[in-house]
């Protein structure tokens, strides 16, 4: 193929695999509102995303949703959620990273916590609140004494790599997310930091 030639079509490929990754990123599309609210949240298999998602439906789905990995600049947004999923007590190491990075600018911003864990299936209780939220993500951020508030998750093995999927092997799927649960914490986060008349 002439030099040209190969040079033109081969950037216009890469031009097109970064415009198809574009638009195929999951969007969400929030309500319109004077207040701006974002959602930050870690996950591996979507607990946690659909945790934020309903977090902002419980808020009128005023919150605008990130994906810890897609690195957001949320220098635009005024209130801030943080929370994710546990694996082995601890949640996803971007969104500490992210934290890390973002301390000093996230610090005044964040408004509530939430954590979405297993507990083998017990219902979680101050315990799971002091150990993943108080004593690790409000830990790392940096600031304590929000509204905060701990969701039992689920287990989708078909989502998992390999060697996650091996270790479970022996474990049941199971579903213990509550959409209600969700929706009443955004319900009770936008109301806690609601401007005193
Ligand atoms: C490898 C692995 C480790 C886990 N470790 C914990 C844990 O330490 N404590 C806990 O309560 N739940 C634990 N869980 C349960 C998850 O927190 C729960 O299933 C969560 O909903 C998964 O979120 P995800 O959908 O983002 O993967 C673990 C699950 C997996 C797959």
């Amino acid at each position: 193929m002439d030099r040209r030639i190969f040079f033109k079509y081969g950037l216009a490929g890469i031009g097109t695999i970064a415009l198809v990754k574009k638009v195929w990123a999951l969007e969400y599309y929030t309500m319109p509102s004077e207040q701006k609210w974002a959602v930050l949240y870690g996950t591996w298999c979507g607990s946690s995303r659909d945790a934020a998602v309903w977090i902002s439906e419980g808020m009128g789905g005023i919150a605008q949703v990130f994906d810890v990995r897609e690195n957001p600049d949320l220098s635009g947004f005024e209130h801030i959620i943080i929370g994710g999923s546990i694996r082995s007590a601890v949640m996803r190491q971007e969104l500490q990273d992210y934290i890390t990075a973002n301390r000093e600018s996230l610090k005044e911003k964040i408004r509530a916590f939430f954590a979405v864990c297993g507990n083998m299936g017990n219902p979680v209780g101050p315990q799971q609140t002091t150990v993943f939220i108080d004593n690790h993500l409000a830990k790392r951020c940096g600031v304590g004494n929000l509204p905060s508030r701990v969701f039992l998750g689920r287990i989708t093995k078909s989502l998992m790599d390999p060697q996650t999927a091996e270790m479970m092997k022996d474990f049941e799927d199971y579903d213990n997310l509550k959409r209600a649960d969700c929706l009443a914490f955004g319900e009770h986060v936008l109301k806690s930091t609601a401007p005193v008349e």
